[in-house]
C-alpha cells in the first residue's frame, strides 16, 4: 500500500481528536504509566498520554514511514522533560511483542487497518503487567453512506476489473459481540466495549469525501491513476449526493468501538 499523507490525515483534526479526547478523559492515568500505543501515526496521542502523567512513559510505534518521521520530528518542539519519556519506532504492530512490560497498551484508529485482530489482542494481553489496561478505539462504520457508496461506485462496470481486489479497511472489523468473546477467551476482566456515533457537521458531500481520501477511500485510489482517481471521485460525489439527498450541508455520522480491559492482578 502506498504511504499515508499526514497533512491530508489532519486536514480533520478537530473531528478526529473527539474519540481520542473521550478516551483521554477516561483514562485517569497514574503517575508512572509505562504505555505503548500501537498504530501512533504522527505520534500526538502518545505525547499527550505522557504528559498527563507525572512520569510515566511512552512507545509509539507504526509501519509508516510519513507517520514515524512525523512523530519524530514533534519531538524536536517538545519540552525536554517530556521527549526524554516518548520513543518512536517504526514498527508492524503485528509484530509488536512484549513480557508484562506495559501498564497500558493503547490504540487510536489503527487495528481497522489488518485482518484478524485477536493475534494482536493476545500480543497486547502479554505485554501487560498484571492489572494493566487495554484502550483501543477501532472505526466501525462501513455500513455508513460514504463507505457503501464506495463499494457501490467501484462495482459498476468502468471501475469493476481495475478494484476488483480493494477492500474498504473496516471490513477486517468484526462485531462488537466477537471482541468481547475475544477479550474474555484471551484472559482480560472489567471489559466495557461499546459503540459510540460521532456526528460531525460538514459543508456537503465533497466533504466527507476530503475526509475520505486520507483514510477509507485509499485502497481505491492508489490502484489508479491521476485521471482515473479524479473520475471516481466525480463518480462518488454524484453517488453520495444521492445517497445524503443533498448537494449541501450535512451531518457526517461515524461510528466507531470502543474496547476496554484489564489484565487480571494474579
Ligand atoms: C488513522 S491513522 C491513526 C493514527 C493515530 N493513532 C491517531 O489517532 O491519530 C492509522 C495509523 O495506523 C497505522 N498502521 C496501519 N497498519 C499498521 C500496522 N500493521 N502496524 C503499525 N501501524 C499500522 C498507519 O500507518 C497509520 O498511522
Amino acid at each position: 500500500m502506498t504511504d499515508w499523507d499526514p497533512q491530508l490525515y489532519h486536514r480533520f483534526r478537530r473531528y478526529r481528536a473527539e474519540p481520542f479526547a473521550a478516551m483521554l478523559d477516561r483514562l485517569k492515568l497514574q503517575a508512572d504509566e509505562r504505555i505503548i500505543d500501537l498504530g501512533c501515526g504522527t505520534g500526538e496521542n502518545t505525547i499527550e498520554i505522557v504528559r498527563q502523567t507525572v512520569h510515566g512513559t511512552g512507545l509509539g510505534i507504526d509501519s509508516s514511514p510519513a507517520m514515524i518521521d512525523g512523530a519524530i520530528k514533534a519531538m524536536e518542539n517538545l519540552d525536554p522533560g517530556i521527549a526524554r519519556r516518548v520513543r518512536f519506532v517504526r514498527q508492524d504492530f503485528r509484530d509488536f511483542r512484549a513480557d508484562r512490560e506495559y501498564t497500558l497498551v493503547f490504540s487510536n484508529a489503527a487495528l481497522q487497518w489488518v485482518p484478524d485482530h485477536r493475534p494482536v489482542l493476545a500480543a497486547s494481553y502479554a505485554a501487560l503487567a498484571p492489572g494493566g489496561r487495554l484502550a483501543f478505539q477501532i472505526p466501525s462504520n462501513e455500513t455508513e453512506t460514504a463507505q457503501q457508496s464506495m463499494l457501490v461506485v467501484a462495482a459498476r462496470d468502468r471501475w469493476r476489473e481495475r478494484l476488483a481486489d480493494a477492500r474498504l479497511p473496516g471490513l477486517y472489523v468484526r462485531p462488537l459481540e466477537e471482541y468481547r468473546q475475544m477479550l474474555t477467551g484471551i484472559g482480560f476482566v472489567n471489559l466495557d466495549c461499546y459503540y459510540r456515533t460521532f456526528e460531525h457537521p460538514m459543508t456537503g458531500p465533497a466533504e466527507v469525501i476530503e475526509w475520505s481520501r486520507a483514510t477509507s477511500m485509499r485502497p481505491f485510489l492508489e490502484r489508479l491513476t491521476p485521471a482515473e482517481r479524479t473520475q471516481f471521485e466525480a463518480d462518488l460525489l454524484l453517488e453520495l449526493e444521492h445517497g445524503y439527498a443533498t448537494r449541501g450541508p450535512l451531518i457526517f455520522p461515524f461510528r466507531r468501538m470502543f474496547l476496554w480491559a484489564r489484565r487480571p492482578l494474579a
